[in-house]
Formats: C-alpha cells, structure tokens, sequence
C-alpha cells in the first residue's frame, strides 16, 4: 500500500521519538512503588519460590542415590519426605506469590490508567485538536493490559528462569567445575544474545507494529464519529476500503514482528541444544571415569530439563516484556510530556471581582498560520457591558474567546481579566467563572439533568428546571420519555440543534458565572424561540459582562457596544445606531444586506 496515500491521517503532533528501554523500565518501577510493601512481597515470595524449584532435582538426585545404595544401608523414605515436602513447598509459595500479585496489579492499573487520563486531559485542546481521540484510547488500554503481562511475566517467570540457571550452573561447577563452567557460559551467552536481539532486532519492529495498531484505533474512531456523515453519503464502501487497507498495513507490520520473534527462538533452540549434548556428555565421560555416580547423571539430566524448560520460558519473556514495555511506553511517554499550557507554580485561583476584559497589545497566531491572526490587539471591555461580536467569518471571534479562555497561549501581550493575567491563576478556577455556549455544543451521553448541572454540578433540581424554564428548553424536555432523566447520546445526537443549543444555555444561565459568552448561541433557533431565549438572556445578563456572537444582526442590535472583527483586527466599533449610521462601513453593508 502506498504510504503517501494515508500521510495525512498519521497524527501531527510533534512526533516524539520514543522513550528508551530504561526511562520505560523506571516508569514501570514506578508504578509497583506505588505500593511497596505487597511489591516487597512478591519478590520475596518469588525468590523463595525459585529457590524451592531449584532444590527439587538435587532432592530428586539424592533420592535416587539413596535407592542405589540399596534398602539395606538406608531407609529412602526421609529422602521422599524432603522430594514431597519440597513439592508441596513449592505451589504454596507460587500461590502466596499470586494471590498477591491479583489485588497489587489490579490496583496499580486502575491507578496508572486514572493518572494516564488524568495527564491527556490537562494536554491543550491543541494537542488533541491534531490527535486522533481513538488511537490515545488505544494507546491507554494498551499499556494498561501491558502492565499486566509485564509484571506477571517479569517476577513469576523471567526473574526465576535467571535464578534457576545461574543457580545450577553454580551448583554444577561447584561439583564439577568444568561442567559448571560450561553450563554458565553457554547461559550467559544465551541471556546477552537474547536482550540484544530484544533491544535491537524485536523492539523497532514493535514499535512499528503499535504505530499501526494505534492508527488502526483512530480510524476506526474517527470513522465511527462521523458515521452520519458516511450514511448520508452512501459511502460505506469507500470506508470499509479506506479500512481496509489500514488493517492490512497493521498486518504487514503484525507479521514481521511476529516472525522476528519465531527467528530469534532458532538461536535460542540452538543453545538449548548446546547445552544438552554438553552437560549430558560431560557427566557421561565423568561417570564413565568413576568420578560420577548414576545419581550425578540422572541430577544432570533433570537439571539439564529444568534448565532448558527455563531457558525456553527466558527467551518467550524477554520477547514479551520487550513487546510489553513497547506497548506502556505510549502512557510512559504522555507521562514526560510536559503540560503545553501550564499553570504556574503554585498559581493563584482566579479572583472574580467585577469582569472586566483586556487585551494589551496581543499578538497571536495559531501554529502553523503564516501570519499572526492577532498583531497588537487591544480591546477593553468594562464590567457589565454586553458586547457583541460581529464580522465575516474566519475574522477571529472565536478564537477571541479561546484567549479569554486561556485556550490557547498569545505570543506576546497581556490578557487580563478583573487586573489578573490570565497565565497568572489557574486555569481551573479562571474558567469556571467564564459560561460559555459554544459554537457547536457537545453535550455528554448523560441525563439532561446531568448535562445541565455540568457547571454546578451540586445544584437541586429546582434550580436545574429554573434555568431550563428561562433557555425555553423545559417544555421539550417535558416531552421527552424520561424528561429530565431522557440520556442524550453521544455528543447528544438524539437532540435537535436547537434543542442542544437551549441545553447548552440553560447550562450556562445555572452556572452562574460573572462572564458570559454566547458564540452563535441562538443560531439555530426559530425566530419566536429565538426572540424568547433571547428575552432571557438579557436577564441573565444583567449586571454581568457578556460577549455574544452573532451573525443575525437581530440579534445583537441591544448590544451596549459592537465590534465589527475583519481579519483579527476591530475595524469598526459603537452601537448598532452609529454603525448603520456610517454609509461606507462594514457594519452598515452587512446591516444592509440583512434588510434586504
Ligand atoms: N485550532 C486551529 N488551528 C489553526 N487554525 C485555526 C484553528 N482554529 C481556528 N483557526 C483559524 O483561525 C481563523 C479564525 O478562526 P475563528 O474560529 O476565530 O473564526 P470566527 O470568526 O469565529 O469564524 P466563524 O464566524 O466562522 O465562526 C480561521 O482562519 C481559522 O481557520
Ligand atoms: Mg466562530
């Protein structure tokens, strides 16, 4: 598949390279620190599970010597004992090990995920503006099932294995030298080889093979989103093709991933065999000597099985803690990103006092954009006053009130509201006392109820019905199936535009902020609705700052002040009377036009 054609799907986000091996490694430690002593817990009952493992076959191989020896000379059933009292030993241990392994990374991912969520949500509405919603979604679950199989997999198999293979190698030699030496040599080269070819030869290739499946995620998602407009133009088929073709592109990448990994088990399976011609013969030549008992080869031969057995599960968990920390590292990575708009250290709540709004000498420009939209804007809007926004549109409204917003950071000047900078406080708390009802309202797949009360989630529900009654959106409420209860749908699909434009205001008449903005608020309304949500408004407004946006003049001819926005600057301001007034002014054309 050509990979030009899909270019514009892949996120912008300045693509960060990936973490390394080791800063993924110390989020992870991270996350079992989170609770140390259950950790602490684990690795002791999985060090004393190895050990227990290890002891079995020199159990075994003194029992078998015992039994050599004849029944005459000694009794062979204290040797049972030990064999099958190691044995039970063993699985008690293992099952200590588990059962607090299940609550220790059921809470740690519960955590990790939260803090996860919580991270993503605090990066800027830029950030996710070029982002794909689903490929994070991916991404977050993704890592979270990783921490599970990477932490299983660590402490219950890849730690032992080294432990059970140095620990008879080490045994051997010390009985042996040089089968011990042997053996610990062909181990060692095994284990480099092996973390190598982890590092170097499976993990790019993981990387690419979750790039894929993160972008799989995305599309899916966006697709999804817009499924309205797919059906609407009858176009499931190009989309199926569209994902098609992504699902194949998964699979190439899925498909070299998984065959490095079946190469790499062809050196391991070659070592494995290394060591058993190796270890076997020597305790052959030795027992051929006189210098080994029956019992030395049958101790070399279950060793050699355990070993090989362990060696085996090695090499699968390098593979799978490698492929494993490659899948966390997307959560370990947002969790260096830093913050692109942040609150300042130990950053003061914003303190309402009357609701002014100033715009000192702003320059701004959205990334990317050649020019600034914004170059030395200034703008004062005192408290109390109803000012409205007009022009053409892509003049700059909006944007307008993302600066008010701190939505976005301005290159230079000052945005100060009631006398503090709104990079000052926080940014919490600074829009919290700003209702805005946005251009395109998207309500929350919650109760009606709910999605009012967002901004004051507290409120009873005679106060939520108030401010229904005075956006004119309680009759329809009334007349859904479960009124107040009646759930939205995503984004609140299951409500006309208007209706969700009167969720939207009703929401921020109750929130009771000091500053109000209505950007496009009522455009969607019938003129009678219209005129009474409107009524409304004024009331709400009163004694508040309010920014409205219109661009039916109707709308804002009782505005205390108009500013007519034309390419980011105010190329006309005044009441609706003077700037009809002005026979060549924008103002007057669009007012013209309007009329006729
Ligand atoms: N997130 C963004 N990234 C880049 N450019 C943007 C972004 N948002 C808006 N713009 C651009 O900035 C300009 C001003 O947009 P803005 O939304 O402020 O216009 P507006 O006056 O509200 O228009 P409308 O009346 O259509 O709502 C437009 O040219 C738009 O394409
Ligand atoms: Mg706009």
């Amino acid at each position: 598949m050509d990979d030009d054609l899909f270019e514009d799907e892949h996120e912008d986000v300045p693509s960060q390279k990936p973490l390394k091996n080791l800063e993924v490694l110390s989020f992870l430690f991270a996350q079992w620190m989170r609770r140390p002593i259950m950790f602490g817990a684990i690795v002791v009952f999985s060090l004393l599970t190895t050990f227990i493992d290890i002891t079995i076959p020199i159990a075994a191989g003194h029992l078998i010597d015992v039994l050599n020896k004849g029944e005459a000379s000694e009794s062979p059933w204290p040797a049972y004992a030990v064999f099958i009292g190691l044995a039970i030993a063993l699985h008690a241990s293992r099952q200590a090990m588990v059962r607090n392994e299940i609550p220790f990374s059921s809470a740690n991912m519960a955590d990790m995920t939260s803090e996860a969520f919580a991270k993503v949500q605090k990066f800027s509405l830029d950030w996710h503006a070029n982002t794909f919603a689903g490929s994070v979604v991916r991404k977050i679950t993704r890592g979270m099932w990783a921490y599970d199989t990477i932490t299983a997999t660590f402490w219950f198999s890849l730690l032992p294995s080294i432990l059970v293979m140095f620990g008879l190698g080490i045994y051997m030699a010390l009985n042996w030298v040089w089968v011990g030496v042997y053996g610990l040599s062909v181990i060692a080269f095994f284990m480099v080889a092996n973390l190598v070819l982890a590092q170097y030869y499976i993990r790019p290739q993981n990387l690419r093979a979750n790039a894929k499946d993160s972008e799989l995620g995305g599309a899916l998602a966006d697709a999804m989103t817009g499924i309205a407009t797919v059906k609407s133009f009858g176009s499931e088929a190009r989309e199926h093709t569209r994902f098609y073709n992504l699902a194949w592109d998964w699979r190439a990448e899925a498909k070299k991933n998984w065959t490095r990994f079946v190469n790499t088990w062809l050196l391991q399976n070659a070592c494995v065999v290394a060591l058993q011609a190796g270890l076997v013969g020597f305790l052959i030549l030795l027992w051929q000597k006189g210098n080994a008992s029956a019992g030395d080869v049958v101790f070399a031969i279950t060793a050699f099985m355990l070993m090989s057995g362990y060696m085996r599960r090695f090499g699968e968990e390098v593979q799978n803690v490698q492929r494993s920390l490659d899948e966390i590292q997307d959560i370990a990575a947002y969790n260096q990103t830093p913050e692109q708009i942040k609150d300042k250290p130990k950053a003061p709540k914003f303190k309402p006092v009357s609701g002014r709004i100033e715009f000192k000498n702003v320059d701004f420009g959205y990334e990317g954009q050649e020019t600034l939209l914004y170059e030395g804007f200034n703008l004062s809007i005192e408290p109390g006053e109803k000012v409205a926004l007009v022009g053409p549109t892509g003049s700059g409204k909006s944007t307008f009130v993302k600066l008010v917003q701190r939505l976005y950071d301005i290159n230079n000047g000052h945005v100060e509201i009631d006398g503090q900078d709104v990079r000052d406080v926080t940014q919490a708390s600074l829009r919290r006392h700003i209702a805005l009802v946005p251009q395109d309202p998207v309500l929350f797949h919650r109760s009606i109820e709910e999605n009012i009360a967002y901004g004051r989630p507290k409120a009873d529900h005679k106060a939520i019905v108030e401010a229904a009654e005075r956006a004119r959106a309680h009759d329809f409420i009334m007349n859904l199936p479960k009124g107040y209860k009646t759930l939205v749908g995503e984004r609140g699909v299951k409500l006309s535009g208007g209706e969700r434009q009167r969720v939207a205001i009703a929401r921020a008449i109750l929130s009771n902020a000091p500053i109000l903005i209505f950007d496009e608020a009522t455009s969607s309304l019938d003129n009678e609705t219209e005129r009474q949500v409107q009524e409304a408004m004024a009331e709400v407004t009163q004694g508040k700052t309010a920014i409205i946006i219109a661009h039916r003049l109707s709308t804002i001819r009782d505005a205390d002040r108009i500013l007519v926005f034309d390419q980011g600057r105010i190329v006309e301001q005044g009441t609706h009377d003077e700037l009809t007034g002005r026979e060549d002014g924008l103002y007057a054309r669009l007012a013209a036009l309007a009329n006729s």
